[in-house]
């Protein structure tokens, strides 16, 4: 559904519009494992923005089924108070029902950092059930279940270099 090119010039503008926006300064990235590990690995190193450090965050929503389970778990939380006065970059692959980045949202919220931005690879809009405003988006898809560049299906897949539609059974 979007190959390697169109995901590297997507992660390369997301990049610069970082780097014009963060000029002077030196924001922590947030990463929401496991689906955004290989975007956020690409996007930091495409960034001229010199990056205060990165933290990793663990959140499941999906589990081994292909619709969200409606309820948020976080596998793996923040160091405690490494946010604070910080700005902070939110990095998602994908924002679908909107649960786990509202979640993620509130969690780096309760650390009082400096600022807040996220930045997604992917949005479908289609299935929100929360609003969720992206600062920073990458490419708006249709309402298709989707696997490659870290987004898995069943944990799955991750290791694809382009992003897969997944035909529907029957
Ligand atoms: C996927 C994806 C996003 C989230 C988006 O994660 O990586 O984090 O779902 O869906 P939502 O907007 O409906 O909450 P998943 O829960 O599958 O965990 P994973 O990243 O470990 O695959
Ligand atoms: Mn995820
Ligand atoms: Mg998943």
């Amino acid at each position: 559904m979007i190959s390697e090119r169109e995901i590297a010039a997507a992660v390369k503008r997301l990049a610069q519009q970082i780097d014009r926006d963060y000029t002077d300064r030196s924001p922590i990235v947030v990463g929401v494992l496991k689906g955004s590990f290989v975007f956020l690995s690409d996007l930091i190193r495409q960034m001229q923005t010199p990056i205060c450090c990165i933290e990793l965050l663990r959140l499941s929503s999906y589990g081994s089924e292909t619709t969200s389970s409606g309820t948020v778990k976080v596998l793996m939380g923040l160091s405690e108070g490494a946010l604070a006065n910080k700005d902070v970059i939110l990095v998602e692959d994908i924002v679908d029902t909107g649960l786990s980045t509202t979640t993620a949202l509130e969690l780096l919220q309760e650390q009082e950092p400096a600022s807040l931005t996220l930045c997604s690879l992917l949005d479908k809009p289609d299935r929100r059930r929360m609003p969720v405003e992206i600062d920073y988006l990458g490419i708006t898809i249709p309402d298709r279940y989707i696997v490659g560049y870290g987004l898995d299906m069943d944990e799955q897949y991750r290791q694809l270099p382009a992003i897969y539609a997944v035909e529907a059974e029957g």
